[in-house]
């Protein structure tokens, strides 16, 4: 049960220009999702460097079939409590579909999820028309994420959830959007579902950090859902999952299992990555 503790000393609170840092100095940022205050907490106690507040809540939380019915407001709601559990780590909160279609737009959203959610930086999904959105928001001193690869607000365009830039023409337009993200000043860059090679290139390029998912372990961090790394996935289990809470026995453990194989670089192994 999630209890306000201000007793327990923590090490000092991470920021995002410290996830830079983290980066330069080869230490792999661990990141996971959460969506209320009770694991947010645990998380926070395991030492996740960045905690997520995805719009797979939509999927894992909501029952929908995908993230797109998520809603702002929904999105304040579940940031706001998350960041009630955290005290160290960063908090990071999912923009929902098309509520950044239009830089103006990104920077109502972007606002609510910083001063109500309380997120220290927000993430979009793509490149294209989205660059403008992520410089407008970020010379206005909001941190982004961007999201490239396999893009879940983009399903029924992709038509599914499958890997992306495996390709050569998809791969260099990958790496392209990659670099443009970066100088539209996005402060950290989500790879998901990407063939390890090509995202150990972004990786080694790009300055800002990289954090995958189903993307190879030469990212610069890695995130899952939440659920999935304790089990809980409904269906056929994606390749990049993998099972923590089988053989840790507690939710704690679990977390801290995957946190010291993310440091290590023991996970994500090939068999949860596409080579
Ligand atoms: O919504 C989410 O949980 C995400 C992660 C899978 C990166 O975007």
């Amino acid at each position: 049960m999630y209890r306000a503790d201000s007793s327990v000393p923590i090490a000092a609170p991470l920021s995002v220009p410290g996830l830079r840092k983290l980066k330069a100095q080869g230490q792999r940022i661990v990141c996971m999702t959460a969506y209320d205050a009770s694991f947010a907490q645990v998380m926070d106690a395991a030492g996740i460097d960045v905690v997520l507040v995805g719009d797979s809540l939509g999927m894992v939380v909501q029952g929908h079939a995908s993230t797109l019915p998520v809603t702002v407001d929904q999105m304040v709601y579940h940031s706001a409590a998350v960041a009630r559990g955290l005290r160290r780590a960063v908090l990071m909160a999912d923009m929902p579909f098309q509520s950044y279609a239009t830089p103006q737009r990104a920077l109502e959203t972007a606002a609510r999820l910083q001063a109500e959610g309380g997120a220290a930086l927000v993430k979009l999904e793509g490149a294209g028309h989205v660059l403008d959105s992520i410089a407008f928001l970020t010379a206005r001193d909001i941190p982004v994420c961007a999201h490239l690869g396999l893009t879940p607000q983009s399903v029924q365009k992709l038509g599914g959830y499958r890997v992306q830039g495996r390709e050569a023409e998809s791969a260099v337009r990958l790496r392209e959007d990659a670099r443009r993200v970066a100088e539209a000043g996005a402060d950290l860059l989500v790879l998901e579902c990407v063939p390890a090679a090509l995202a150990a290139e972004i990786s080694a390029e790009l300055v800002i950090p990289t954090i995958g998912i189903g993307a190879g372990v030469r990212c610069d961090g890695q995130v899952l859902v939440m659920h999935d790394l304790l089990g809980v996935t409904s269906g056929k289990r994606p390749r990049f999952v993998k099972d923590f809470l089988a053989g840790a026995g507690t939710v704690e453990a679990a977390f801290l299992a995957y946190a010291e194989a993310v440091r290590l670089g023991s996970f994500p192994a090939d068999e949860h990555s596409f080579l």
